[in-house]
């Protein structure tokens, strides 16, 4: 049954920050509380509702604040709690909420859980993470991390293994351990208290593991733990709730997104994510981009879901490349190209995620050499592929296309030196390129890929249609147009977009040359019977 009270983050749109890349405010290198608040204005003048915020709390930093040792508290490195507090009440005064991130699949080999644990097979935080019995050198089963290496780890003081989906030093938890349930509640119970506005739930499909059976994602107990999860703490406050589920399907989604807000309010699934990579690969085996496969699987989504769930809409995030060196032309045409994929995701139905610096139209960076680097997966891979006999130059240009750290370079915002993010040592690199790509001169500038998202962040508070429309693919086999209806009882938009840097002539200009432009990246009123490269508008029509 659907909801009779429209929910406030139907109509939201989200900043996410990696708080490490972010601002920096007291020169060492890296971004921090402090340096949020400075930026706060910025944030509202872009007029976004809520801000997601990657890990601040407690970490050795093995995977940048994925591996928590303190669920409550703030790592030094970052500030306090009470910079914490301030941010939030900071935000609110000017109608930003701030949503934490929560990694409850596994902590940090140094929460003293797991400090604990490890000690006996008798201690009572044994239990609290997935262990097997084993001999040394005799894996329990051949499961691999998703940071490389087998799963599973061997401690002589237990004489087991425990189980790790991801690096070494992220030790899964135990779901199955009501203890551990109670523990993870009363920590978010203790987070909403303070006024937190939201969560965003890492890896939350591969909670429910059970490596017996070689399961990561939805096992077979993932959503019984979801429903009790939501009900003993997110239902009990008005929060916007996003899980991030690489093994989504429209149907599992719908569970997850269910009107009734059982779960949560909406997933990020990641099906268009992996469109640029070879079926059954890894994402480093880069495949030709199909523009006619894109829309087909965005407008799947848009349909599947349409009055039965809801879709988060995003390009871009910390562990992604930047899309306008994906699917844009990050050189010749990258403004219109940043515009063009904004218009694209904006229009759609969904809540629409922005990752720092999008915004700007930031692009991919070129490191030429990997102790640039500093994402552990990104250097993990580099080696196992070396040693495994790739050649250098195919390696690195699987890094130049998808590393994590293409997103993690610090935020442009100025032409000062480190463009602004720090008066120290960046923790990893700037992006050369900030001397023409930063915020100070797209604030100023009226035709900037800044003012064009901000455009876009009012007209979808300004029309409903953006939130309610029902969706309809156009020209579904073109390999060069994007064009989609959205359509409600006042309105009929369109969206119209060239994915290509040559001219294409669009069939649609006839039909809608009596059409209101909304929003064009390009001067002119009327959409042309040819659209230039990378052009992109919305139109809209009273019914
Ligand atoms: C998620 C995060 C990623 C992290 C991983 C393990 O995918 O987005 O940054 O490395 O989970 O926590
Ligand atoms: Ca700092």
């Amino acid at each position: 049954m659907e909801d009779k009270k429209e929910k406030w983050w139907k109509n939201a749109v989200v900043y996410q920050i990696y708080p490490k890349s972010f601002q920096d405010s007291n020169g060492d290198g890296i971004g921090d509380i402090r340096g949020i608040i400075r930026r706060l204005d910025y944030l509202a003048d872009l007029g976004i509702d809520a801000v997601w915020i990657s890990p601040m709390y407690c970490s050795p930093q093995n995977d940048n604040g994925y591996d928590i040792s303190d669920y409550q508290d703030i790592d030094p490195m970052f500030g306090t709690l009470e910079d914490m507090d301030e941010l939030i009440a900071e935000a609110g005064k000017r109608k930003i909420r701030i949503i934490m991130d929560l990694v409850l699949n596994h902590t940090s080999n140094e929460h003293r859980w797991f400090q604990e644990a490890k000690k006996s097979r008798e201690n009572p935080y044994h239990d609290y993470y997935v262990w097997r019995d084993g001999e040394e050198g005799v894996y329990p089963n051949d499961m691999k991390a998703a940071f490389g290496g087998p799963a599973w780890e061997w401690v002589p003081e237990v004489k087991q293994y425990y189980f790790h989906q991801f690096a070494p030093e992220q030790p899964d938890l135990n779901w199955e351990n009501p203890k551990v349930r109670r523990e993870i509640y009363d920590m978010i119970l203790w987070w909403m208290d303070r006024g937190v506005g939201g969560f965003r739930l890492d890896v939350i499909d591969q909670i429910a593991k059970e490596p017996d059976l070689g399961i990561t994602n939805n096992g077979p107990k993932l959503h019984e733990f979801l429903r009790e999860l939501s009900r003993e703490t997110f239902q009990k406050g008005d929060l916007i709730t996003v899980g991030e589920a690489w093994g989504a399907t429209p149907e599992i989604a719908e569970k997850y997104s269910c009107p009734d807000g059982s779960e949560f309010s909406m997933v990020f699934q990641f099906e268009h994510i992996g469109l640029d990579q070879q079926e059954g690969k890894e994402k480093w085996d880069l495949a030709p981009l199909s523009l006619v496969k894109l829309k087909k699987c965005l407008a799947k989504w848009q349909n599947a879901l349409h009055k039965k769930g809801w879709n988060s809409l995003f390009w871009d995030n910390h562990d992604l490349p930047r899309i306008v060196s994906r699917w844009g032309d990050d050189s010749t045409y990258r403004a219109e190209s940043a515009k063009m994929l904004a218009a694209v995701l904006h229009g759609m139905q969904g809540t629409p995620y922005i990752y720092q610096g999008e915004e700007l139209g930031m692009t991919n960076v070129k490191f030429k050499d990997i102790t640039d680097y500093r994402d552990l997966e990104t250097v993990n891979m580099y080696h196992e592929r070396l040693q495994a006999g790739y050649p250098l130059e195919d390696v690195m240009h699987s890094i130049y296309a998808k590393s994590r750290d293409n997103a993690r370079t610090p935020m442009q915002w100025s032409r000062e030196e480190n463009a602004g993010f720090t008066t120290g040592i960046p923790w990893i690199a700037v992006n050369p390129n900030y001397t023409e790509i930063n915020a100070a001169s797209e604030t100023e500038d009226p035709d900037s890929v800044y003012q064009f998202y901000k455009k876009l962040v009012h007209l979808r508070k300004e029309y409903p249609v953006f939130a309610d429309g029902d969706f309809s693919l156009l020209m579904p086999e073109d390999e060069q147009i994007f064009a989609y209806t959205r359509t409600d009882a006042e309105c009929r938009m369109l969206v119209c977009a060239n994915f290509t840097g040559e001219p294409v002539r669009c069939p649609l200009s006839e039909e809608w040359k009596d059409a209101q432009m909304l929003i064009h990246n390009y001067p002119g009123e009327r959409l042309d019977e040819e659209l230039k490269p990378y052009e992109a508008a919305i139109l809209l029509k009273m019914e």
